[in-house]
């Protein structure tokens, strides 16, 4: 019998989001975004959905936020292949608008698969969209940093990275957020 690693089953989830076709967005997609990282991370960081740069790489947070993303994981003395990345939904929507309910919920049981895969000891919900899809609570101003328990995930909402490049005067309270979810037990 062949043993399937939990890499091979990531990967699994990874090429049938490649080849989805269960939502309009994949017609105007150049390519799914997946997610990347270490399968072991203790550490998943869950953002809203692929902007124009993610989806002609596919590969998630490769644009500005991303690069603000990894100056954040850095201050905390991780890489980007330490954690693990993706988002809601896995398919840019078009011109950058947000996804749509049905969107996010038609994509879900492939976040579910990769989060039940992963296992991590700790979600950070990336921005007000991925916290609402995850924890089904709004209004991130209040909700980051704070600790919420999800079918027994600890998960820490975080700011999104891209209001950190709007508003410079959030990445004080991002790097203490990062370090609230980095020193979690
Ligand atoms: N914003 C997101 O939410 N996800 C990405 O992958 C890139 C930008």
């Amino acid at each position: 019998m062949v043993q399937m690693t939990l890499s091979d089953d990531l990967e699994q989830v990874a090429r049938e989001i490649r080849s989805c076709t269960r939502c309009p967005l994949h017609r105007e997609r150049t390519k799914g975004v997946p997610g990347e990282g270490d399968p072991e991370a203790r550490i998943m960081l869950i953002g809203e959905a692929p902007g124009d740069r993610e989806d002609r790489e596919g590969r998630p947070f490769v644009g500005r936020a991303g690069t603000l993303l990894d100056t954040l994981l850095e201050n905390v003395g991780l890489s980007r292949e330490e954690v693990y990345v993706t988002n809601v939904v896995k398919c840019r929507p078009p011109d950058n608008r947000d996804p749509r309910n049905k969107e996010a919920d038609t994509c879900r049981a492939y976040l579910t698969r990769q989060i039940n895969l992963i296992k991590p000891k700790i979600i950070g919900t990336l921005g007000n969209h991925a916290t609402k899809a995850v924890i089904g609570r709004s209004g991130i101003s209040e909700l980051h940093g704070r600790e919420f328990v999800m079918e027994g995930y600890t998960v820490i909402p975080l700011y999104h990275p891209a209001a950190g490049l709007y508003n410079p005067n959030l990445v004080d309270d991002m790097k203490k957020d990062m370090e609230a979810l980095v020193s979690h037990k």
